[in-house]
């Protein structure tokens, strides 16, 4: 059931409510919380993935049945944990971190987990760094979470290297508030949206900022 005041953006969580569903459906075990606290362990901005959001993520990779990943923006690995934890036992995650220093902290807390060799962090700028992994394609999700000024090149890569029905995922599709605003910016997430629309079927899930999901026609 919803209601006008719902359909017409009012969301009905709270802090206290977000923790509490998270704490019963998307728990950290060890590896997973450690990765969790180092962006603020590390004097790295924590700006990672929700716990429910990154659930979700997982669980939709489980029912692609995924085996090749590709994720742009990798910050301390926390998402490329729980993109890994949703792929079948023979697959890779191939996560792309332009700060050298958020990718030498993900390395870490990914062999932690026991994980380094389902996850390869890659060193460098999406844009420039996509091609390189052309080779092991096509794959059966890219999930993009870097900079928003990038979108629509990271989206178009997308539609040329996944596979028929595999799976486009976009964090920030709100754009934190700002996607109708008029900045360059803005344009290219909605350019994200528009061109998404065109090659997938989409949906923007009202995620707290929006998390663009597109199966490739
Ligand atoms: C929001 S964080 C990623 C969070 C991560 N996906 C998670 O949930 O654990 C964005 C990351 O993208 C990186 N980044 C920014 N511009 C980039 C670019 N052009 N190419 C690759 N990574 C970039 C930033 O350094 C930062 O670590």
């Amino acid at each position: 059931m919803a209601d006008t005041d719902s359909r017409g953006g009012r969301v009905y969580f709270s802090p206290d409510i977000l923790a509490w569903t998270a704490k019963r459906h998307a728990p950290h075990d060890a590896a997973l919380q450690r990765a969790f606290d180092a962006p603020s362990r590390s004097g790295m901005p924590a700006i990672q993935l929700g716990e429910s959001e990154s659930k979700l993520v997982t669980l939709l990779l489980q029912l692609r049945g995924a085996k090749k990943v590709v994720e742009v923006g990798t910050l301390a690995g926390y998402s490329a944990l729980r993109l890994a934890r949703g792929l079948s036992p023979d697959g890779k995650v191939w996560t792309i971190e332009f700060d050298a220093r958020h990718a030498e902290v993900a390395r870490l807390a990914i062999e932690e987990a026991g994980e380094a060799s389902r996850i390869e962090v890659l060193t460098g700028r999406g844009a420039e760094v996509l091609p390189s992994l052309e080779r092991h394609g096509p794959f059966d999700a890219v999930f993009i979470d870097a900079d928003k000024e990038s979108y629509d090149v990271y989206g178009r890569w997308a539609a040329r290297h996944l596979v028929k029905g595999g799976l486009l995922l976009g964090d920030n599709a709100f754009l934190f508030g700002e996607l109708l605003d008029d900045t360059p910016r803005a344009q290219v997430m909605r350019r994200f949206h528009e061109e998404a629309a065109q090659a997938f079927d989409t949906v923007c899930i009202p995620t707290p900022d929006g998390l663009l999901l597109g199966v490739k026609r």
